[in-house]
């Protein structure tokens, strides 16, 4: 049995769909919150995570697919709700988080990214789980945001696990984009569509500051190697091609047959945007940015990945390719996305 947590997420759900892929079992920790009237069972879950991808199932697949899918209703921050999920388990895939730009309420990060954390590592040493594949992020060296922070804790936690006998391994995904909902964690992907419609016209002065973007399926790829043959207490970056914000933009635009001017936003007057944005979510609004953001993007981060690619055989596609089959994707679940 593979246990997941986050799997309803934008990541976690393509990963669900490749473990069901392999033929694995796959019992899921989902919060109670987007869950229907009734007791809605391992199809609708099924169905909730057909849709955001791109693999588009038929109703056999989908019902062939519900046999080997279980569901535990639960927080990642109740002890009890994780112990159920960890009871059996071969592997556990610990994705849950909080992973958006701003909270109103600060310790929510810590709460659940690090608190979540703690949880699962305890069950999985209560049930005597083989491994668990800890999903942090390429942002853990810094601490400018309440996020990173809490990331950071969680990694600690996973590597004092793996001090006292357990067997974990980190994988640091770097920005990730493809198909799934387009949330705040799949802002670049948001970033794709607004370009190819138009709508993209005004970018961060980021001095041509590079980040690495990562294919969520190739991302997914990486994490099950990760788990399969990944060092005990490796951590592994998981990324993609490193590119500047103009550069991700001209390969939307190769891709999409058309290309947008975009101007350049200078740093202060984004600052003040995002501070005002901040303002705003105190009154219920969820900011897309802030203040302590805006320093992150401006930080030049190539990654590496090659530790990944020499131990696990970790192949990524390059940008273009990812950006193409996320056009391609957009295109043809206009209208249908949620
Ligand atoms: N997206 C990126 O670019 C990126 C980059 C680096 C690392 N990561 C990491 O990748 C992981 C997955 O992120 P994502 O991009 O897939 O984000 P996402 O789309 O926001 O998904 C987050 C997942 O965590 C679940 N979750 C949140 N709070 C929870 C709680 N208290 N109890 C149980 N489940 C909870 C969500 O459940 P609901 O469906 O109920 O909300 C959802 O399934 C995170 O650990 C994130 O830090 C993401």
């Amino acid at each position: 049995m593979i246990c997941v947590t986050g799997g309803t997420g934008f990541i976690g759900s393509n990963l669900v769909r490749a473990l069901l892929e392999r033929g694995e079992r796959v019992r899921l920790l989902v919060r109670p919150g987007g869950r229907p009237a009734g007791s809605p069972g391992a199809s609708w879950l099924l169905r909730q995570i057909a849709g955001r991808g791109s693999g588009a199932r038929t109703e056999l697949e989908l019902a062939e697919a519900a046999n080997r899918i279980e569901i535990v209703w639960g927080d990642v921050t109740d002890r009890d709700a994780v112990n159920r999920l960890a009871q059996g388990a071969r592997v556990i895939y610990h994705l849950a988080a909080v992973a958006r730009a701003w909270s109103r309420d600060p310790a929510e990060f810590h709460r659940v990214n690090a608190g979540g954390t703690a949880n699962v590592l305890q069950a999985a040493r209560a049930w005597g789980v083989s491994r668990v594949v800890h999903v942090s992020t390429e942002l853990v060296d810094g601490d400018a945001t309440p996020y990173q922070r809490s990331k950071r804790e969680a990694e600690a936690l996973v590597q004092r696990y793996v001090s006292e006998g357990g067997d974990a391994v980190i994988v640091r995904p770097t920005r990730v984009y493809g198909p799934g909902p387009l949330n705040q964690a799949n802002s670049v992907t948001r970033l794709i569509e607004l370009y190819r419609r138009g709508w993209f016209r005004v970018r961060l002065a980021d001095g041509g500051a590079r980040g690495n973007y990562v294919y969520v399926e190739d991302l997914v790829c990486g994490m099950i190697q990760a788990g399969d043959k990944g060092g005990n207490g490796g951590v592994y970056v998981l990324g993609g091609e490193n590119a500047t914000v103009e550069e991700l933009c001209a390969a939307v635009a190769a891709a999409a047959g058309k290309r947008h001017g975009v101007l350049e936003l200078p740093v202060p007057v984004a600052k003040t945007i995002a501070g005002l944005m901040e303002l705003l979510g105190h009154l219920g609004l969820e900011p897309a940015v802030t203040r302590a953001w805006i320093r992150v993007l401006l930080a030049d981060r190539p990654m590496s990945w090659e530790k990944a690619a020499r131990e696990l055989g970790y192949n990524p596609r390059p940008l273009l390719a990812g950006v193409e089959a996320t056009v391609r994707w957009l295109e043809k679940t206009r209208g249908q996305r949620r």
